[in-house]
């Protein structure tokens, strides 16, 4: 990298070097070129940082992400610019081998709109400095060894519309006033830490009407964390336009209440391993997004993506269905689902959820749930995995369920089940497959068994 001609190009504005492959130092001769705006050297691995970026006053843009930079991160902070005209706009430092303390005083980088130091070995605090940089529109300092609590001044980040802190040792208490200023804010992550939220249950965070991000339990060095609890935050109506919940692996408690129905464009529903309580709300047949003819009408659109209609968790491209952990990448935009499993749930499966006809994936096991499978599940035409199993049901299996012609895993074991197994050839090419499907259901009789 070091002899390459266009070091020379002292007049360049631009450089993009990204995934080239370059290796080893950055030239020295870097340093002197003082017209550069935007410098993007992502992905070239350079180990150690010796470049200096002060004396590069029209910088703008820094890209040095996955650059394998083994470093300090004070150090690193006194190399970018200082200059009487701060110009710099985006520092993008995530996925190195960063380490350190971050500093306090950070004056020289206060024009900053992007801060990403995401994915490196920083320790201590976030330092209290950090409510200086008033301009910060995203600030990613997700998985990395911070520790200690956040500081409240960080409420005062009124042009933060991202901020990702999950995957830390945070901890301490996450308050109303840490929201205080917080307006725009369209994703926020705090998953993968030990910060208690202590906002009350009725309160309404300012920037509830685009989108939260709520953690769920994250597994960092072998030790689950839980780091949100309470009832399910009343606010979570008001997200009309959320299209993805998946609050699994909290300690919630609390009733689903009716006005999840107000979430009509909610395709992708995972409330499981809470501690949820009473009955599931017939209301949930209203969220239309889980009807065949709107899975039909919208599938096509591409806007699935966008961050303003999810509630974003830690990974959220995996999800369990037909009993395995699948990574389902991007296509989990697509995966019509519903998964309360793992729940202390009560009272009957409601017969109107079998309005929901584009749900591919059904999972309320290990609940309590107790009456009658109900017959119009049949009418689940898309349904590809079922699973009720470990609940108190009783009754027969309804013959509809041999019209789910695409259903390729169902367990009903453990619950309390009676009569003669319903068979058809889907069902019975299941059981050849999962011969368990039944099992722990004394009252059950005829083929298979
Ligand atoms: C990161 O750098 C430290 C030295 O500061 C080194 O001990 C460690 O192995 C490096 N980690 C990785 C993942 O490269
Ligand atoms: C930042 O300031 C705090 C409080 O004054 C201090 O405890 C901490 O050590 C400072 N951090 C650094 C990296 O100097
Ligand atoms: C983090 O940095 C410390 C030294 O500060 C080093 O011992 C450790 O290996 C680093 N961790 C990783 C994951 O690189
Ligand atoms: C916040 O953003 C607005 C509009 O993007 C901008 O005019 C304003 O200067 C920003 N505030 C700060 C402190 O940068
Ligand atoms: C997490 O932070 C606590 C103090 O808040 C500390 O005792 C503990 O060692 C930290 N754990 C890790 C893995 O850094
Ligand atoms: C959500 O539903 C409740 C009643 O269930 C209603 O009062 C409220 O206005 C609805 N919110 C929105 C944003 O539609
Ligand atoms: C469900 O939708 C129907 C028709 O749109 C409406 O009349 C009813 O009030 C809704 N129920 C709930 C609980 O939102
Ligand atoms: C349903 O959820 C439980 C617990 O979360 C899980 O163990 C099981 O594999 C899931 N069932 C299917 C069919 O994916
Ligand atoms: C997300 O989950 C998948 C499937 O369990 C796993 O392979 C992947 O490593 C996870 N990604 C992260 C960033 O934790
Ligand atoms: C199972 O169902 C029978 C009636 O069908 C009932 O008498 C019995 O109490 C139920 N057992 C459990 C554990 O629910």
């Amino acid at each position: 990298m070091a002899r390459s001609w266009f070091w020379n190009l002292t007049g360049l504005q631009h450089l993009y070097l990204a995934e080239t492959q370059l290796y080893g130092q950055a030239s020295d001769a870097l340093a002197h070129m003082t017209s550069l705006q935007v410098l993007d050297l992502s992905s070239i691995n350079m180990v150690m940082m010796t470049t200096s970026f002060r004396n590069l006053c029209n910088m703008r843009i820094l890209d040095l992400s996955a650059c394998q930079i083994v470093g300090n991160i004070k150090d690193i902070v006194g190399r970018m610019p200082q200059c009487p005209l701060k110009k710099l706009q985006e520092l993008h430092l995530g996925y190195n081998n960063i380490s350190g303390i971050m500093p306090n005083r950070t004056a020289h980088l206060s024009s900053l709109v992007v801060l990403d130091i995401s994915g490196n070995n920083l320790s201590g605090g976030i330092p209290r400095g950090v409510g200086l940089l008033s301009s910060l529109s995203s600030l990613d300092l997700s998985s990395n060894y911070l520790s200690g609590p956040v500081p409240s001044e960080i409420g005062m980040l009124g042009n933060l519309t991202m901020m990702d802190l999950g995957g830390n040792n945070l901890s301490g208490d996450f308050t109303e006033e840490h929201f205080t200023s917080l307006t725009r804010l369209k994703d926020l992550g705090l998953s993968g830490n030990s910060l208690r939220i202590t906002v009350g249950t009725d309160w309404i965070p300012p920037f509830v009407s685009s989108m939260v991000s709520v953690p769920r339990g994250h597994s960092l060095d072998g030790y689950i964390k839980h780091s949100f609890s309470g009832r399910l935050p009343l606010w979570i109506r008001d997200l009309v336009e959320l299209r993805f919940l998946r609050l699994s692996q909290n300690m919630f408690f609390g009733e689903i209440t009716a006005t999840i129905s107000n979430l009509s464009r909610l395709h992708h529903l995972n409330l499981a391993g809470n501690g949820l309580s009473g009955a599931i709300p017939w209301h949930l047949s209203n969220v239309t997004a889980m009807t065949r003819k709107y899975v039909k009408d919208y599938k096509v659109d591409s806007n699935y993506g966008d961050y303003s209609t999810v509630i974003r968790t830690y990974n959220f491209s995996s999800v369990v269905i037909k009993g395995h952990q699948l990574d389902y990448g991007i296509g989990i935009w697509d995966l019509v689902s519903i998964d309360l499993s793992f729940n202390q749930l009560t009272g009957r499966i409601p017969e109107e959820i079998a309005a929901l006809d584009g749900l591919i994936n059904l999972n309320l096991s290990w609940n309590q749930l107790s009456g009658k499978i109900p017959n119009k599940l049949g009418a689940l035409h898309a349904l590809e995995s079922l699973d009720l199993s470990r609940n108190m049901l009783s009754g027969g299996i309804p013959p509809s369920l041999s019209d789910l012609n695409y259903l390729s895993y169902m367990d009903l074991s453990d619950n309390n089940l009676t009569g003669r197994i319903t068979s058809g050839r889907q069902l019975d090419t299941l059981y050849t497959e999962e011969p368990s499907m039944y099992s722990g259901n004394s009252g059950l009789c005829g083929p298979p068994l």
